[in-house]
């Protein structure tokens, strides 16, 4: 059986080429009679070293979009179509097994949820240990130490005596620094940090990015991080992919995305980014209606009942926009009007 986790990569000569890449996924969920479509035709390409960063609003289909690739969407959740490449292996043919050994040593991932995530009966180091085990043939001294170590690699204070803690004694961005500890305790090539910071205070939630960001420098893995927080995404990111109704909208390069949004939805989104000078009484900027309901689409493009933009063009209302490329190089947008953007205020 092929072991993805302990193989060696052939090595790549093509530096540019995608060390993840997820290609028109589809994921539903089946009913009596059609399916509903969570996930439509997704793609997006995770470089080794960079930051992609999967930003849109709740639902959007953010955190199924890899759970997905990765095997676990939640039953009845399941992949209908499409492929993902890891490494030149498509893993939606892998087996449970195959995909068990990858996640955690290929290819890791931090939940959405750091509560569920840690065992509250066991301490931190009982449950290091038990994950680095899972996945690599080391002793219990040998698997303590490297945990150790990875405790001070992310930068917690006192590892050995933090190896004695329960979850409950640590904050919650120590926690946070936990698991993430674990999931790079294995090496992955491939890092998906499924909202890191959104339940920590502004100063904890910069010290874990920038943790994260140095991690992705020194190891030269790719890191996926999904975030509502554009913000950080300005900061940080190489690629941003902009998701709406379970589909890819906009993609590109941070920099041209953040200079020239070509989607009115991406546009919508950075206009309601809280202004740091704004008066602590104003109401934060919010994009006006509401996501759209993903087992209710609309038949044309799922943004057209918010959309600035679209004014009285039919066709917004009846052809569901393609991702297509808009002009430079790898910039992508599902918008039929696009080019009109420019004129518009
Ligand atoms: N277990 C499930 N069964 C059926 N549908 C689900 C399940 N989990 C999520 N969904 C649906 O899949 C869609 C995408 O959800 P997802 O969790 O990926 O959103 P998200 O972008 O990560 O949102 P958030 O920012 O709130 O985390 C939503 O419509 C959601 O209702
Ligand atoms: S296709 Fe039409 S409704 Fe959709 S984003 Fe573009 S202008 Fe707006
Ligand atoms: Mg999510």
């Amino acid at each position: 059986m092929l072991d993805v986790a302990t193989q060696p990569s052939p090595v790549t000569l093509d530096r540019d080429a995608p060390i993840l890449e997820i290609r028109r996924l589809r994921t539903e969920v089946p009913t009596s009679h059609d399916p509903i479509v969570l996930l439509d035709d997704v793609s997006l390409q995770v470089h080794a070293g960079r930051m992609l960063a999967v930003v849109g609003e709740s639902g959007s289909g953010k955190s199924m979009t890899f759970l997905s690739a990765l095997g676990i969407a939640p039953p009845p959740c399941r992949v209908a179509a499409g492929s993902v490449l890891f490494e030149g292996k498509d893993l939606t043919r892998f087996s449970p097994e195959e995909l068990r050994r990858l996640r955690g040593a290929g290819i890791s991932m931090v939940f959405q949820d750091p509560l569920t995530a840690l065992n509250p009966v066991f301490t931190i180091g009982q449950q290091m240990v038990e994950v680095i085990r899972a996945h690599r043939a080391i002793g219990r001294r040998a698997a303590w130490a490297h945990a150790t170590d990875m405790l001070a690699r992310v930068q917690i204070p006192d590892p050995p005596g933090r190896m004695h803690a329960y979850p409950h004694q640590l904050s919650g961005g120590m926690r946070q620094r936990v698991l993430i500890a674990m999931a790079i305790a294995l090496d992955p090539r491939v890092l998906i940090a499924d909202e890191p910071t959104t339940a920590l205070d502004v100063t904890v939630q910069a010290q874990i990015l920038e943790l994260l960001d140095g991690l992705r420098r020194e190891t030269g893995m790719g890191l996926v991080l999904i975030t509502h927080d554009l913000g950080l995404v300005a900061r940080y990111a190489d690629q941003v992919a902009v998701m709406y109704g379970g589909r890819v909208v906009e993609a590109a390069a941070a920099g041209p995305l953040f200079a020239t949004p070509r989607h009115p939805y991406t546009r919508a989104l950075f206009r309601s980014i809280p202004r740091l000078d704004a008066a602590l009484e104003e109401d934060l900027p919010t994009i006006p209606g509401h996501p759209p309901n993903i087992a209710e689409l609309p038949p044309g493009c799922a943004f057209a009942p918010r959309c600035w933009l679209r004014g009285a063009r039919a066709d917004c209302e009846t052809e569901r926009p393609p991702l297509v490329a808009v002009g430079e190089a790898g910039h992508r947008s599902a918008c039929l009007h696009w080019p009109d953007m420019a004129h518009a205020a």
